[in-house]
């Protein structure tokens, strides 16, 4: 049977991954879905007329749904649902002051994938992340290794693109990696940090790193700053586009995502950005990586951290 991938919202991060998820050509069938009346419909006309042009066969579907989960019939079958929905961050708000707005709408969305699509798998991007994607793992039900949630695929492909920025090399040359939260306690990870194989920490002085890092860190921010209205969707989505590849192809490729960690670095019973192996069911083993002493207290504050967030939103 041909892949089928759901997109809950229609804003720019929704229909950005919807595109992406299109022009992979993987799916027979990408659903987008949104309470605006007709925003979807009219996006999958669109995309579907770019269709001769892009070369793709992939058939979208847009449905409008209302707010008691009328119309999520349409996304019977889906192996994967993208969780966008929710407000976005305006200019000085941290991704923390959705929390409340967004627990509503992430609830109320889990629960009707739940009912309409109980086998897939579900990425939460909706903020704040970490939180977000445990309220989605309790609300839907499911297992919490078929939850996760996208945030560090785009961190670390920020931390990257800066990192090739400054020494201008190729962004090809560069992998660096991101743990922890999407927030505060993000971790960047210099010291799993290469530029053409050699260390991070041989090709650029700890200054010029540290302050990387916290470009990393407020990345999403100084998007968030320019644009006014909304906040950063090409990157995002690319990475959401790419689980959502990951899950659909078994790939078994280790990114950094946001997942149940179950005794990793002495971390238990959280959602926090770490490497996981994903596959067909989501989450198939988390996988650690060696850290630097600072590092590893690093991730350990920012479990600590998500998890008291965490707790708050069981009862949202
Ligand atoms: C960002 C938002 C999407 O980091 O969390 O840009």
């Amino acid at each position: 049977m041909g892949k089928k991938v759901t997109v809950v919202g229609a804003g720019f991060y929704g229909s950005t991954t919807a595109q992406r998820l299109a022009e992979y050509d993987v799916f027979d069938t990408v659903v987008i879905t949104d309470i605006v009346a007709g925003r979807p419909a009219g996006l999958a006309l669109d995309l579907n007329q770019s269709r001769p042009v892009e070369d793709f066969e992939t058939t979208v579907v847009g449905v409008t749904t209302g707010p008691n989960g009328e119309g999520y019939e349409a996304i019977g079958g889906s192996d994967v649902v993208v969780i966008t929905a929710g407000l976005p961050r305006k200019p000085g708000m941290s991704r923390m002051d959705l929390l409340a707005t967004n627990a509503r709408i992430v609830r109320q969305v889990a629960e009707s994938v739940a009912r309409h699509a109980p086998d897939a798998v579900v990425i939460v991007v909706s903020n704040p992340l970490d939180e977000m994607t445990a309220l989605a793992q309790l609300a839907s039900g499911f297992p919490k290794g078929r939850v996760l949630g996208q945030a560090g695929m785009l961190d670390t492909a920020r931390f990257t693109n800066f990192v090739a920025e400054a020494l201008r090399v190729p962004v090809r040359s560069v992998r660096t990696l991101t743990l922890g939260s999407h927030g505060d306690t993000m971790v960047p990870v210099p010291s799993r940090s290469t530029v053409e194989g050699r260390p991070l920490r041989e090709a650029m002085p700890a200054r010029q790193i540290e302050e990387l890092v916290d470009k990393t860190r407020n990345g999403g921010a100084e998007v968030v700053a320019l644009l006014k209205t909304g906040s950063a969707y090409y990157a995002p989505s690319a990475a959401a586009a790419r689980m959502a590849k990951a899950v659909a192809e078994d790939s078994g490729a280790v990114l950094p995502v946001c997942a149940w960690v179950d005794g990793e670095y002495g971390i238990s019973g959280v959602y926090l950005g770490v490497e996981a192996e994903i596959g067909a069911g989501g989450v198939r083993r988390v996988v650690e990586t060696e850290l630097d002493a600072d590092e590893l207290a690093s991730l350990r504050a920012a479990a600590e951290a998500v998890r008291a967030k965490q707790a708050d939103v069981a009862d949202m």
